[in-house]
């Protein structure tokens, strides 16, 4: 059987960048360390004014192409995911493909095109499409375009204002891959929820707490349903378990879950039972309550142990170097935690060919899903090409002041003329609805 899975990754971050704890908190009037510790977060990156998801995605595939010799001919399917859309007819991918075309000799006129929405776990949708149509035998020889691009905004006060974020993911999916080959083993968590909705809405209406809820109880559900096809995992099984990062945070408490699940009946619970106790059992409870309070209790003192430390520390942070850095790209999120984890082996001179990773993709509505990938031979060379650090540090860092009016830009000005606070060149910019084809 042909290996189908993830060839290559290129990354476009939105060109600004407001750092949250010198900027983000004293506006505030808030301690920094709720945002750079509790919420686990530095920065934000934004776009700028004229940049939107259609110009970061298609510097981003752009980029990919160009690394990679592609031409449209050797592209059959164009997937954007994202849940920024400005179009309820035409999709995003058209847009790109409309900027590409102009830059290249030939066209994608007989490439499938689409877009994907079911909030951020849409880009995982769109690279498991991609494979199914891959394995289908209906690619006729040629890869798959997926890009992930959002500009992930909230209202201002909004207490989701602080995890904002821009940025876009192009991924080549192909056969023979250079980063990683997926697999069919895949577990799902999902039921009709309201606690993240933008209906006919610029921003969305969330219940941040709830939404934290919601997100652990559908990623605990889609780990059993993986169990059931992969059998029991644990977690020295995965070299990485990246998951989708809304905040680090957030991942501290998916990674809490994900370790006591995969560790109990083994070696480590029993390894762990003279410090903290063996793991609570449902069937010792008078009630639900009760036994999810002794979770709970287990749970705080899990995290304490050297055990579960050196896991995290291990499996877990270097997925996160990225993300703390960028807020949260909705669609792009998980595979910006991917990227991280694998630049992070990289740079430490780590061998990770045929190892595991373990994804856990999340989108409010909901939908988790949990799956497992083989990190293949080529991977380092593709992650040594990536130049997201070069494009972090060359960000622009705005005041409290010009962040309001970058903030009001992308949502209500667009038609007028706008500051700029970095200089194009070189990519594709926004110069007007329907006229964002055009390179500087
Ligand atoms: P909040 O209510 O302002 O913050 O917003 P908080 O008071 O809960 O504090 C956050 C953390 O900082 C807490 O840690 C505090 O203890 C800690 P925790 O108890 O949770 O571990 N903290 C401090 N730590 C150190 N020093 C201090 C300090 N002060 C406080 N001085 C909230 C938090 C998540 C509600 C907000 O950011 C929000 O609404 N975010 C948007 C929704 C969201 O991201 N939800 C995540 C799950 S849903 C999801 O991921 C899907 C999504 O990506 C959308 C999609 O799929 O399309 C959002």
């Amino acid at each position: 059987m042909t290996a189908v899975g993830i060839d290559a990754i290129e990354i476009w971050t939105g060109k600004l960048a407001l750092d949250l704890a010198e900027t983000f908190a004293p506006a505030k009037d808030d301690n920094p360390e709720k945002y750079t510790k509790g919420l686990g977060l530095r920065a934000s990156s934004f776009p700028d004014t004229y940049e939107d998801i259609v110009t970061m995605g298609a510097n981003a595939a752009k980029r990919l192409m160009d690394r990679k010799g592609l031409e449209p001919d050797d592209i059959g399917r164009i997937d954007v995911a994202t849940e920024s859309a400005f179009d309820n007819s035409k999709p995003v991918s058209t847009y790109i493909a409309g900027c590409l075309e102009d830059v290249y000799d030939g066209d994608f006129h007989h490439a499938n095109k689409g877009e994907r929405k079911f909030a951020c776990v849409a880009g995982t949708q769109s690279i498991d499409d991609a494979y199914n149509w891959i394995k289908a035998g209906r690619n006729r020889g040629r890869a798959a375009l997926v890009i992930a691009t959002d500009t992930a905004l909230y209202a201002r006060g909004d207490p989701g204002e602080a995890t904002q974020g821009a940025g876009a993911v192009a991924m080549l999916v192909d056969e023979d891959p250079n980063v990683v080959e997926l697999s069919t083993h895949q577990g799902y968590g999902s039921a009709d929820e309201t606690d993240f909705l933008k209906p006919n809405q610029q921003f969305p209406s969330v219940d941040g707490k709830r939404s934290v809820q919601v997100y652990l109880a559908r990623m605990r559900e889609a780990l059993e349903d993986f169990e059931s096809v992969a059998g029991r995992t644990h977690p020295d099984d995965y070299a990485y378990i990246p998951f989708h990062t809304p905040f680090p945070g957030m991942v501290r408490k998916a990674a809490l879950l994900g370790f006591r699940h995969m560790t109990r009946d083994t070696e480590v619970e029993d390894g762990l039972a003279d410090e903290i106790g063996r793991q609570p059992r449902e069937t010792d409870f008078e009630d639900w309550d009760a036994y999810e309070g002794a979770i709970r209790e287990y749970m705080d003192a899990l995290k304490e142990t050297d055990t579960y430390d050196t896991w995290y520390a291990r499996a877990i942070d270097p997925t996160l170097t990225l993300s703390r850095q960028v807020g949260n790209w909705y669609t792009g999120s998980v595979h910006v935690a991917r990227a991280s984890a694998l630049k992070t082996a990289a740079e430490t001179g780590r061998a990770l060919s045929g190892e595991k990773l373990l994804l856990g993709s999340y989108g409010s509505g909901a939908q988790a899903e949990i799956h497992s990938e083989t990190v293949a031979e080529g991977w380092r060379e593709e992650v040594e090409a990536l130049d997201i650090d070069e494009q972090l540090s060359r960000r622009y860092d705005l005041s409290f002041e010009e962040y309001g009016r970058v903030h009001d830009a992308h949502n209500h000005e667009k038609e007028r003329e706008l500051e700029e606070f970095t200089v194009p060149g070189g990519e594709f910019v926004f110069t007007g609805w329907g006229r964002m084809n055009e390179r500087t």
